[in-house]
């Protein structure tokens, strides 16, 4: 079995392991939070946009949309997705990422923030974002909850097709250590891969104090899954919209 990189095999099969995944229910919900947050937004940035599917429906919402993701591969499969050039495309650490522009809504969807699993990564994330904002801007992500991970993880251990590929899934939450690992065996050609991926599990009260450490910004909303009622440790899903403060 070789060992490869988070996302570098499963790009290949990612949109068919996410079929059932609501996405235009969640470019819709996400349309109503900017509308609600920050109605000037023209641009938008996603963070961790992985293989571009929330980029293509937020571009048919009028929006003029640049993304960012770590994986080369995903990042080649949004290319193959998006065919509109203005949409810019880079590969890069999020918590790291430099441009010159700025953005009037600034988005990390589906437990990507999860993906950094120190806070110190966190941290940084937010000074990072604060500088691609634009004044009003906004910084929209959601983290998957411990709740969700209890809940949820047997669903999760799942195996099946996609194309010429098989995969197999094994999901499993690590409660002393806040840590939810999703494991990845993918077979093609007779080929074996294997991808640990490795998620921290926060509570909702780590993220807040980080926040306010970083005196960045304001949380000015933080709704359970996709709805406008407030979020808490029994929410799968929160969704945080913070606001750029002055400093
Ligand atoms: C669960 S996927 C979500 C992808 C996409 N947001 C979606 O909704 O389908 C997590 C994504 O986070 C990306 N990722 C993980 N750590 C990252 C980091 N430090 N910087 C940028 N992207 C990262 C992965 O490469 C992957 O594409």
């Amino acid at each position: 079995m070789i060992q490869t990189q988070p996302y570098s095999i499963l790009a290949e099969i990612y949109d068919c392991i996410m079929k059932d995944v609501p996405y235009k229910k969640w470019a819709k919900y996400i349309l109503k939070l900017i509308k609600k947050f920050n109605p000037k937004t023209t641009h938008i940035l996603e963070l961790a946009c992985g293989t571009g599917t929330m980029i293509s429906l937020l571009t048919k919402f009028g929006f003029k949309v640049d993304g960012v993701d770590i994986s080369e591969k995903m990042i080649q499969k949004a290319k193959e997705k998006i065919k509109n050039e203005d949409v810019n495309l880079y590969i890069a650490d999020m918590s790291e990422f430099k441009t010159h522009k700025k953005y009037g809504s600034v988005l990390c969807l589906y437990d990507s923030i999860n993906y950094l699993t120190e806070i110190g990564k966190i941290l940084n994330l937010f000074s990072n974002v604060w500088s691609l904002l634009d004044e009003d801007g906004i910084f929209i992500f959601d983290i998957s909850t411990e709740y969700n991970s209890i809940q949820n993880a047997i669903a999760m251990n799942t195996k099946g097709k996609c194309g010429d590929y098989k995969f197999v899934r094994r999901s499993y939450f690590l409660r002393d250590e806040r840590t939810h690992i999703n494991e990845f065996e993918i077979e093609k050609d007779g080929e074996k891969f294997f991808e640990k991926h490795i998620q921290r599990i926060y509570k909702i009260s780590e993220i807040e104090d980080a926040v306010k450490k970083t005196g960045l910004f304001e949380v000015v909303a933080r709704y359970k899954n996709f709805t406008f009622s407030e979020g808490n440790e029994w929410s799968e899903r929160v969704h945080f919209i913070l606001k750029k403060v002055k400093v």
